[in-house]
């Protein structure tokens, strides 16, 4: 196998090393962000940090990137304390992805690309129409993580939206039946598939 050292690591090339690490803890989710400022301006980006943190209460986190240059999505979502989760279609990669180009704050991303608006339940946000799964979200905090100038944002999920084909009886979401991506590192996109879902696992009979 391939080795790197953290000396080696640290003395990669930028790039390099950012794709490198990036895909070293495997494949992530891919989710848009929408929010809205208080003025009106939509705004939606891609984020592959979006993090199932517990299920009671329904809690999710985001890690957000050092406030070094303008953060739309951070600032709307703390103006607003609201903000919706999109799962994304394998139709949407090109535009899910090109949502991170840095455009300025006054332009929307749904202007930008053929990801349309949809609003529901009298939700300041809006979602994105045809997301096959989208949560509307409630800001609760944010956590400042030191080591890299990075936060974390915990929200709670308020509202959610799941396509009828991919729910099972028992909650669970079969998200290949709504072709929904992964992201491999920062640019890759991936499309995986179920292979089986298996039983509470519990330890054998006459274990060691
Ligand atoms: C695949 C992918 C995943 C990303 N994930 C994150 C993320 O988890 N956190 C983050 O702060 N930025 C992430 N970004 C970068 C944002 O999408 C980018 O900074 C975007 O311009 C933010 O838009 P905004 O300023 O409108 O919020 C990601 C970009 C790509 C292409």
């Amino acid at each position: 196998m391939k080795y790197f050292s953290k000396n080696q690591i640290e003395n990669l090339p930028r790039i390099y090393r950012l794709n490198l690490i990036n895909s070293s803890t495997g494949y992530k989710s891919a989710n848009l962000i929408g929010t809205k400022s208080k003025n009106g301006n939509t705004n939606l980006a891609i984020f592959s940090s979006v993090t199932h943190l517990g299920s009671d209460p329904a809690l999710i986190s985001i890690t957000l990137r050092p406030k070094t240059v303008s953060r739309h999505t951070y600032e709307n979502m703390i103006e607003t304390k609201v903000f919706t989760v999109n799962h994304i279609p394998e139709h949407y990669i090109a535009d899910a992805h090109h949502t991170s180009a840095k455009y300025p704050k006054n332009f929307s991303e749904f202007d930008q690309t053929n990801l349309k608006p949809e609003y529901k339940k009298k939700f300041y946000p809006p979602y994105v129409k045809g997301s096959p799964v989208q949560l509307g979200c409630k800001f609760i905090n944010e956590y400042y993580i030191k080591e890299n100038d990075c936060s974390i944002i915990v929200a709670s999920i308020n509202d959610l939206f799941v396509e009828k084909e991919i729910i099972k009886e028992d909650g669970w979401l079969q998200l290949d039946k709504g072709k929904v991506v992964a992201v491999n590192g920062l640019d890759g996109y991936a499309l995986p598939k179920l292979k089986k879902r298996l039983e509470y696992a519990r330890p054998k009979k006459n274990h060691k």
